[in-house]
C-alpha cells in the first residue's frame, strides 16, 4: 500500500468522465488500497479515484459509519433531500452549502466484481453523492446551494 498524490482543483483530469472498470484484478486491489491510504492520510471521508488520476468509476468512502469501495456506481432510487456543507480534499480551505438526497439507494460492484446494493442516508449519502459526482467530473461547488433553489 501507499499514499498517492492527490490531485488539485485546476487539474484538468478532475473535469473528465470516468471510464467504466471491466477488470477486477491485483491493479484494481493496489488502486483501491492506495486510494484508502490516501484518503487516510489526507484525513477525509472519501477519495475518487480521478483525485489520484486515475480515470476509472472507481471511489472508496470511510465515514466512520460506513466504509464503502464502490466500482461501477451509480444511484437507484432518491429520498427526500438535505443541505449541508462540503469540502473536498482536492479543494483545500473551500466550503459551500449543497443540497444532496437525505437517502439514496446505491449500486455497485465490490473489488471482486459483485454487485451491492446499500441504503444510505445523511453523511453517508452525502459522501456517496460527491464521489459519484468525481467520476462524472463535477465538484462540489458546481452545485453550491442558493436561496433562489429554495423558492
Ligand atoms: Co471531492
Amino acid at each position: 500500500m501507499a499514499v498517492r498524490d492527490i490531485v488539485n482543483y485546476s487539474d484538468p483530469q478532475l473535469r473528465k468522465k470516468s471510464r467504466v472498470v471491466t477488470e477486477f484484478n491485483s491493479r484494481l486491489y493496489k488502486l483501491l488500497d492506495d486510494m484508502y491510504d490516501t484518503m487516510l492520510k489526507a484525513d477525509g471521508v472519501g477519495l475518487a479515484a480521478p483525485q489520484v488520476g486515475i480515470l476509472r468509476k472507481v471511489f472508496v468512502i470511510d465515514t466512520g459509519d460506513v466504509f464503502i469501495e464502490a466500482i461501477n456506481p451509480r444511484i437507484c432510487g432518491i429520498n427526500g433531500s438535505q443541505i449541508g456543507m462540503e469540502g473536498c480534499l482536492s479543494v483545500e480551505g473551500v466550503n459551500c452549502e449543497v443540497k444532496r438526497p437525505m437517502r439514496v439507494l446505491a449500486e455497485y460492484q465490490d473489488r471482486y466484481g459483485e454487485l451491492v446494493r446499500k441504503e444510505l442516508s445523511g453523511l453517508d449519502a452525502r459522501a456517496y453523492c460527491h464521489e459519484l459526482d468525481h467520476l462524472d467530473g463535477v465538484l462540489f461547488y458546481d452545485r453550491e446551494y442558493s436561496e433562489e433553489q429554495a423558492q
